[in-house]
């Protein structure tokens, strides 16, 4: 039981950045979108309207600044900083990885692909961390699992909030 518990603790401190990067746009979001409104070649949108420069700039500062915050607590500020940019970079460029999949499939935006909105993001910020913080199975398989929940969880809390239109 105690060992489980650290393991989420430490599952849940270091994908933080991540979870931060990826919530931010909601709400800093908006104005010029990434792909310009342009369409791939299926004549569908390459990532969507949901997608904005904006938005993954704040996104970025965001994740950035929470690692930078751990690395203050830690000591490592280093470490920290730069595991927070790759997380955060990773995440956004996950989301927008789902985006792109979601359209190739016909998803509008908005609409929720379930396991492609809660995972997309995160699956990329572990790659883009990988090479400066190893993570054994455990971390990463823990992460896994209770991603989809917290997300589901405070895209819920963000719909009460007003600052979604959709409680997913
Ligand atoms: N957002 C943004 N810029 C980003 C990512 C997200 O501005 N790079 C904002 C948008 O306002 C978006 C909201 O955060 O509507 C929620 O993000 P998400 O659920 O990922 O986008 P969706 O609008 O659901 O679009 P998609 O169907 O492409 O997932
Ligand atoms: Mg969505």
């Amino acid at each position: 039981m105690n060992e489980l518990l650290q393991i989420l603790g430490s599952a849940l401190w270091f994908i933080l950045p991540a979870y931060v990067a990826n919530a931010a746009p909601v709400v800093l979001g908006g104005g010029r979108v990434i792909d310009g409104g342009r369409r791939f070649i299926d004549g569908r949108r390459i990532f969507g309207a949901g997608k904005t420069v904006r938005g993954f700039l704040a996104g970025l500062a965001a994740g950035t600044l929470v690692g930078m915050l751990q690395g203050i607590a830690t000591g490592s500020l280093s470490h920290y900083l730069a595991l927070g940019f790759l997380l955060a970079l990773g995440a956004l460029m996950g989301d927008l990885l789902g985006s792109f999949i979601k359209r190739r499939l016909g998803i509008k935006r908005g609409s929720a692909a379930l396991g492609l909105d809660q995972l997309s993001f995160v699956v990329v910020a572990l790659l883009a961390a990988s090479p400066l913080a190893p993570l054994g199975w455990e971390k990463i398989l823990t992460i896994i699992v209770i991603t989809p929940p917290i997300h589901l969880a405070t895209n819920f809390g963000g719909y009460k909030l007003g600052f979604k239109s959709r409680p997913y």
